[in-house]
């Protein structure tokens, strides 16, 4: 912007003098409002405030000297009033950051994409733990949980796996270091199961009973492709007077169904564990083939999916020490037990166990 030459005073009352002052003061303003950079700043300094041959000098020379000594007062009073915008504008345009006109020459294009944030989502397991415990919501139960660092008492001895009994080799089990001292019962373990969550239930509360127990297990087993030495399962256990087997069945036929869907069966065969009595495994139609056979069911057109029975009474005995009304002549009751894991691997599809616990994003933003 090139400045207009200083023009000289022909007037010196107050309203020629605000006049004169005012135009200066809106060049001034308008030089200030397109510095840029610290070179253009540089050079409105010395163009309005260089002692030699700035503006400001220019003006002082052109007006204050050739004023008639009664003008001069006011003269001077407006002379410092724009010394005091002019250094302003300057500390202003030096002092913070981008200008007005460093902003207005910045093009933003409001069409690029945002900077994209990654959804959170449910991990597969969490998410089929929810879903198991919303069918048994839906039938009335709660939800309850426990402690992964165990006695012995809570995962084997009250849940009538007697000390030495080989009913414990069947879950091969981390224990915590340095507790020889201890009653045997005491002992400290990674909970092998959610079972020991039935007796912790039942000596906190009379019956009746209906609980859901999901949880973290673990179990010194080799890693394979359907075995991880950590992983989830979701117990049940319903305690009331008269429940049979027949409610049982018909909780977990139903329970399969809302999990599957309902063109599935399913069908009990006889096991053992040592809480129940009868014990069963529940095997469904396989979701593959529909039950004609196929190699995820090897040729069997079933699928072993979990464990129940009906609570044995050695265990309404344990917990009748602390809960009388646990009394095996009042009450029955069943109890259920299913891997969280081999269910989200057949419902989704997945093979390899690991994948689970890899925390690749690959695999889990698909569950998004
Ligand atoms: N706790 C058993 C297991 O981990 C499963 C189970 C639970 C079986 C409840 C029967 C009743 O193998």
């Amino acid at each position: 912007m090139t400045n207009q030459e200083i023009p000289n005073l022909t007037a010196f009352d107050d309203a020629a003098l605000d006049q004169a002052f005012a135009a200066v003061e809106a060049e001034a303003r308008a030089a200030a409002s397109t510095l840029t950079d610290e070179s253009s700043v540089e050079a409105f300094r010395l163009q309005w405030l260089g002692r030699k041959q700035g503006r400001l000098t220019e003006i002082s020379a052109r007006w204050l000297k050739s004023a008639p000594p009664e003008a001069k007062k006011s003269l001077g009073l407006r002379f410092n009033a724009l010394k005091d915008v002019v250094e302003g504008l300057l500390s202003q345009a030096a002092g913070s950051g981008p200008t007005d006109a460093a902003l207005a020459a910045e093009i933003i294009d409001i069409t690029l994409p945002g900077t994209r944030r990654l959804t959170g989502a449910e991990h597969p397991i969490t998410r089929t733990l929810n879903e198991i415990t919303r069918v048994f919501a839906a039938l009335g139960y709660s939800v309850g949980v426990g402690p992964e660092v165990e006695t012995d008492f809570y995962n084997f001895e009250s849940m009538n796996f007697p000390p030495g009994h080989p009913a414990r080799d069947t879950q091969d089990t981390l224990v915590v270091a340095n507790q020889e001292r201890r009653p045997l019962r005491d002992r400290l373990l990674l909970r092998t199961h959610t079972s020991p969550v039935q007796m912790r239930t039942m000596e906190s509360q009379p019956p009746p009973v209906r609980l859901i127990i999901p949880g973290k297990v673990h179990r010194n087993d080799a890693q394979d492709a359907t075995h991880s030495p950590i992983f989830h399962q979701v117990e049940g256990l319903c305690v009331d007077a008269n429940i049979t087997f027949s409610d049982l069945k018909g909780t977990l036929d139903h329970a399969m169904k809302a999990l599957f869907g309902s063109a599935v069966k399913t069908r009990f065969f006889p096991s053992f564990f040592p809480f129940t009595e009868p014990s069963a495994d529940v095997q469904i139609s396989c979701i593959f083939c529909g039950g004609k056979g196929c190699r995820k069911c090897k040729n069997s057109g079933w699928i072993e999916l979990l464990g129940c029975g009906m609570v044995d009474p050695a265990v309404f005995v344990f917990a009748a020490e602390k809960q009388p009304a646990y009394d095996p002549k009042k009450v029955s009751g069943f109890a259920f037990g299913m891997g969280v894991e081999r269910i989200a691997m057949m419902k989704y599809g997945i093979s390899e166990i690991g994948q689970f616990y890899a925390g690749d994003m690959r695999f889990l933003g698909q569950f998004v």
